[in-house]
């Protein structure tokens, strides 16, 4: 048993993010491919007396480090199962933006999952760290496993997608976060005020084809958030921050999940450090990342 366990996790972006009509349980269906980007946190796990968590980085002041926090129940979920105590200090070391649309707090949980895990000498299945993963919300299993997925169901039914390359992405970050919740009320409350239309949530082909010929020309027509407008209409700024990267060069943005934070596609490597430059320039936003995907899940350093 090591004293000590780094585990390191992604942020996701939603290429594309369909979104059905409220179930009876309080959720929507999604129809959504995940795609892990090399934004990430690092969860370090260390022996102590009881369960503990401290949090640094980016955003942490807006990070509980009480039983509310999700990486805690992770600790706590995985006891149970084994009927141990969760003796361990979390430590978490924050780079995905809180509340942002990236799955950061979920992030946390999956990294806190695979660290006591390690760190308990566990070795749960598989299929059990995700089972665990899934109670506990509906972006934890994808951040366990990492890479461009399908999502169903409240998307946590993962399904692997074919991808070739590496895509390059700007991440533009607001101030504020918004809340998930509010942000699909907002989407339900907006689609009431049209006529009923069907919203049974698809994948694209288009975009699973993009993927699959690791093409970013194609892939950009295919970027879709139905989350989208109910973001700009809770937080109206994000029109000009999308507006800013089409016309500094970007192939394509949208909202990352429920936002705020805005993820722009771009060719290479170089051109994303450029945009990065000129989208910081613009003071649309409050900091520009670059990253790309699709990188591995939750993983041991
Ligand atoms: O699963 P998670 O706790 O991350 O979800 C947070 C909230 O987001 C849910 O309580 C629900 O309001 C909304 N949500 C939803 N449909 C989904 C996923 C999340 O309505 N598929």
């Amino acid at each position: 048993m090591s004293a000590s366990v780094s585990v390191s996790v992604p942020a996701k972006i939603n290429l594309q993010l369909a979104i059905g009509p409220l179930r009876s349980d309080g959720y929507h269906d999604l129809a959504t491919v995940f795609h892990a980007i090399d934004l990430t946190d690092t969860v370090v796990a260390t022996t102590a007396d009881t369960l503990r968590i401290s949090v640094r980085g980016e955003g942490a002041k807006f990070v509980p480090t009480d039983a509310s926090n999700l990486a805690s129940k992770a600790a706590q979920a995985l006891a149970d199962l084994h009927g141990i105590e969760p003796r361990v200090h979390l430590d978490i070391e924050k780079r995905i933006p809180v509340a942002g649309g990236m799955a950061g707090g979920s992030a946390d949980a999956a990294g806190a999952l695979i660290a006591c895990d390690a760190l308990w000498d566990l070795k749960t299945p598989k299929a059990e760290l995700l089972s665990i993963a899934a109670s506990l919300g509906s972006d934890v299993p994808f951040a366990l496993s990492g890479g461009t997925s399908i999502g169903l169901g409240r998307g946590e039914l993962l399904t692997p997608v074919l991808t070739t390359g590496q895509f390059h992405w700007v991440i533009a970050l607001s101030d504020g976060g918004l809340s998930t919740p509010k942000v699909y009320a907002e989407c339900d409350r907006l689609r009431a005020l049209i006529s009923p239309m069907d919203y049974t949530p698809r994948i694209s082909e288009g975009l699973v084809a993009a993927l699959r010929a690791g093409d970013a020309e194609l892939l950009a027509p295919q970027l879709h958030n139905d989350l989208q407008d109910a973001a700009i209409s809770l937080k109206p700024s994000l029109a000009r921050v999308l507006e800013t990267g089409m016309e500094l060069g970007a192939l394509a943005g949208i909202v990352s999940g429920s936002g705020p934070t805005c993820v722009f596609l771009v060719a290479s490597r170089e051109k994303a450090l450029a945009l990065a430059a000129s989208i910081s320039g613009a003071g649309v936003c409050r900091t520009v990342r670059t990253a790309h995907g699709p990188i591995a899940g939750a993983h041991q350093n």
